[in-house]
């Protein structure tokens, strides 16, 4: 495996794979690889003859009181379990590298599909992602992406990027991996103390009992909200940004009765830790 810092020395390595007719799969992080990431680069492999893995941390999808200097950094665990996966290649360019203009391009998927969950307190975070990911796109040109569900709003954003600028790759959206206790993987999860982490568990709880509520009938999404709020505020160390459904594709606003798929989506703060989870409501 080849880790790579340049813009030029990776155009090197995807010409190469290229040239000889290879299938290119693109794993974009920001780095602190999980078993979470572990499971992209291991999808990426199977279903692709050349991996790229890219570690960046994006820093314009951090707003300016976010955690952007004290987001972890891990490169050289990173490239190990890169490798051990599959990766042919860890590009881990610089902020200069990938911004090299003082003034920015920006690609912004606009609408309420930004503005909604996450976009209501992270005004600028989806622009940011937006455009790093159409940066790496062109970088790399995939022939299939990978993300993971755990972010199902930037998953429904980029689909729509794809869409709508038409990029010749297929993404493709990995199932949310979990700690043995129901955590879900994320980088942000080493920000937490014991008690905090003890105290989060009930993220995953209360989306298991809002699950059971759907497959017993209920299709009131008002209802399911609630239940999951009040499990969650009964936790004395959450504060809770959101718990909110949208319908599935493109977090459209909730039926109701709910019909078809919808994404039932919470983020809450521990602490300073603010994580996200979510599960899918559809009938199987
Ligand atoms: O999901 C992430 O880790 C980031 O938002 C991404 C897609 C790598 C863009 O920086």
């Amino acid at each position: 495996m080849k880790l790579v810092h340049t813009v030029a020395e990776l155009r090197d390595e995807v010409t190469a794979a290229k040239a000889q007719g290879l299938t290119i799969g693109l794993v974009p992080t920001m780095g602190a690889l999980h078993e979470g990431h572990a499971s992209l680069i291991a999808a990426a492999n199977k279903e692709n003859d050349f991996v790229v893995v890219s570690v960046f941390v994006n820093p314009t999808q951090f707003g300016p009181n976010e955690d952007l200097d004290a987001y972890p950094r891990t490169l050289e665990a990173d490239c190990k379990l890169a490798e051990k996966m599959g990766a042919n290649v860890v590009f881990a360019p610089s902020p200069k590298e990938m911004y090299p203009s003082t003034d920015d391009t920006w690609v912004e998927v606009t609408g309420d599909i930004t503005k909604v969950l996450c976009g209501r307190t992270r005004p600028i975070h989806f622009r940011g992602v937006t455009t790093v990911v159409t940066k790496l796109f062109n970088l790399a040109q995939p022939d299939r992406a990978y993300f993971g569900q755990k972010d199902a709003q930037q998953v429904e954003v980029l689909k729509r990027m794809v869409k709508d600028l038409f990029f010749p790759l297929q993404l493709r959206v990995m199932p949310i991996i979990r700690e043995a206790d129901g955590l879900a993987k994320s980088s942000r999860n080493t920000y937490l103390s014991q008690e905090e982490h003890t105290a989060a568990l009930v993220l995953s709880r209360s989306l298991k009992a809002a699950k059971a509520m759907y497959k017993a009938g209920e299709r009131d999404a008002a209802k399911i909200t609630a239940a999951v709020t009040a499990d969650i505020a009964k936790e004395p160390m959450s504060n809770i940004d959101y718990v909110e459904i949208y319908a599935l594709p493109g977090l459209e606003p909730v039926s109701n009765p709910m019909v078809g798929s919808n994404l039932l989506a919470v983020a809450v703060k521990f602490g300073t830790t603010r994580l996200i989870d979510n599960v899918v409501l559809e009938e199987k």
